[in-house]
């Protein structure tokens, strides 16, 4: 049995069910990415403000490249599924009802997906599709006019491929027929990720239309947000115990959790917004400071725990919670070399990094040191290389940091401590293989990758202190392993 409207009545007591009257909600969202991540963030908030505070925002949500299975299974279950919070003694359902249509792009046609972007009712459009569907440069944080999407784009406006052409032309079509703009908001982990997809619509605008791109400027907000809730990917065990707790029905939407989440918004919204901060969002003018907060002290000590734990042979963060020196290393890397870069006031970073250290022990998520490893030419800028670069700047040491760089190194050059071979998963991965295979393992192939201009900017590679940090870091990895390797760079530390 599926999850359906009409099998609500026999979902699991204690599991939340909507019981609002789901027929009066109205699609004011189109959300572009219904992937892991918003299944169990924004929608969550709107089903608690539409289940406790009577709003009538409802979603369409819509995939564009990649997840038709999620958006055909959302479909045969009356566009409903469900949400568990996990920690390692308990399961918390709940199934969300807010969305009210579905689409993909290529299955059900783009020119549907305008048309639900292009509804009078719309008044946002919010994007979860990671960092690769804004197709930009994150050295510069600017488009990537050489991107297969962007190009195609430029050439077609009007069947657009990109997230960033889908907006624009929706837009577009929106002004024509005189209906309110919407406001873009981006809630992927980009540092700015308001004013990167700004930046990314404009250009992109500019490159079709310049009368659009004008008109979008100075019509369209694009607020940046800070979202923080620890989703893993979906796997067969996760799967299974969801259709136990909601009572023996399956649901392939299903998505787990942990208990905690965070949004920030900025507030600024040029055609209205739900009252999020009734479910506990902050709405505040600047999000700038709360994102690094997030960026540097999570993401970056998530990417450093899964760099030295994957090459370790830590399948989960939460086993490399079980090693004291990575328990120690993740605290020492978010206290004393990304929290003294941060310029966010009224937080304690102290109760901060204890609290994500508490996140990380959760033994009921599963969050894969592989998942989080993906995608890493495009993390690292914000995660560890912004601080890196403060550090620079102050003449301070960041042997943390230089430790998390050299891992990606490690990591990106395919084989783990135990010999084993690495699926590396990355917008770059070919030319990461072509970079390893052409040079020797050692310094020359710490110069190969730091060629990677957009990666490492222009300044990284020029400066002497960077290299040398990080080659010492790779030195040591190459000759110790990462486990060795965490607790010597904890003992130099220490010594200081
Ligand atoms: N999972 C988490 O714990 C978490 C936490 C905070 C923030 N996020 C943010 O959410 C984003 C999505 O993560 P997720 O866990 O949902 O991943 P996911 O793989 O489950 O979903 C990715 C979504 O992006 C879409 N997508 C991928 N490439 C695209 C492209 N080139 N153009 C358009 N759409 C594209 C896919 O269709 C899918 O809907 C992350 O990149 C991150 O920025 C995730």
């Amino acid at each position: 049995m599926n999850l359906s409207q009409n099998n609500l009545k026999q979902v699991s007591p204690g599991v939340i069910v909507p019981v609002y009257d789901r027929s009066l909600l109205k699609i004011r969202i189109v959300h572009l990415g219904f992937g892991a991540f918003h299944r169990a963030h924004q929608a969550v908030f709107a089903d608690q403000l539409a289940a406790e505070h009577g709003s009538d925002w409802g979603y369409c949500e819509v995939n564009l490249i990649g997840g038709e299975q999620q958006i055909a299974d959302l479909k045969q279950q009356d566009l409903l599924y469900s949400v568990c919070e996990m920690s390692g003694s308990h399961w918390h359902g709940r199934v969300v009802g807010v969305v009210r249509q579905a689409l993909h792009g290529a299955v059900d046609g783009i020119e549907k997906v305008l048309a639900a972007m292009t509804q009078p009712d719309i008044a946002i459009v919010s994007l979860t599709v990671t960092e690769k569907g804004y197709c930009y440069l994150p050295s510069t944080a600017s488009i990537d006019v050489s991107h297969p999407l962007i190009q195609h784009d430029i050439a077609h406006p009007r069947q657009p491929h990109s997230a960033p052409g889908v907006i624009i032309e929706a837009l577009r079509l929106r002004r024509e027929k005189s209906l309110m703009p919407f406001s873009v908001m981006s809630c992927d982990n980009m540092p700015n990720n308001g004013s990167v997809t700004r930046n990314v619509v404009l250009a992109l605008a500019k490159a079709q239309d310049v009368t659009l791109a004008t008109w979008i400027e100075n019509n369209v907000s694009f607020p940046s947000t800070m979202v923080d809730r620890i989703v893993p990917a979906i796997t067969p065990d996760s799967l299974e115990k969801i259709t136990q707790v909601i009572g023996g029905i399956q649901d392939p939407v299903g998505i787990a959790c942990e208990p905690f989440r965070q949004w920030v918004i900025e507030d600024h919204f040029v055609a209205g917004r739900p009252d999020w901060e009734r479910a506990g969002a902050e709405l505040v003018a600047d999000v700038l400071p709360y994102e690094e907060m997030k960026l540097r002290m999570l993401n970056g000590s998530h990417s450093f725990l899964a760099y030295l734990g994957y090459l370790a042979g830590y399948q989960y963060i939460d086993e490399c919670m079980q090693d004291q020196d990575y328990v120690q290393a993740a605290r020492q890397l978010m206290l004393n070399e990304q929290a003294t870069t941060l310029h966010v006031e009224n937080v304690d970073l102290v109760a901060y990094a204890e609290s994500l250290l508490e996140r990380y022990w959760n033994t009921g998520l599963k969050h894969r040191t592989w998942q989080i490893a993906m995608d890493g030419t495009l993390k690292l800028p914000q995660r560890m290389l912004d601080s890196i670069r403060v550090h620079l700047a102050k003449g301070e040491s960041f042997d943390f940091l230089a430790l998390g760089v050299a891992g990606w190194m490690r990591y990106v050059s395919g084989v783990d401590d135990a010999g084993q071979a690495i699926e590396i998963s990355d917008p770059l991965k070919e030319k990461l293989a072509q970079l390893v295979a052409q040079s020797v393992d050692g310094q020359a192939r710490v110069n190969a990758l730091l060629s990677l201009r957009d990666v490492f900017g222009n300044d990284l590679p020029d400066s002497s202190i960077f290299i040398q940090q990080v080659s010492a870091a790779y030195t040591l990895l190459q000759t110790h392993g990462a486990k060795k390797s965490v607790g010597l760079i904890l003992q130099k530390v220490n010594k200081y």
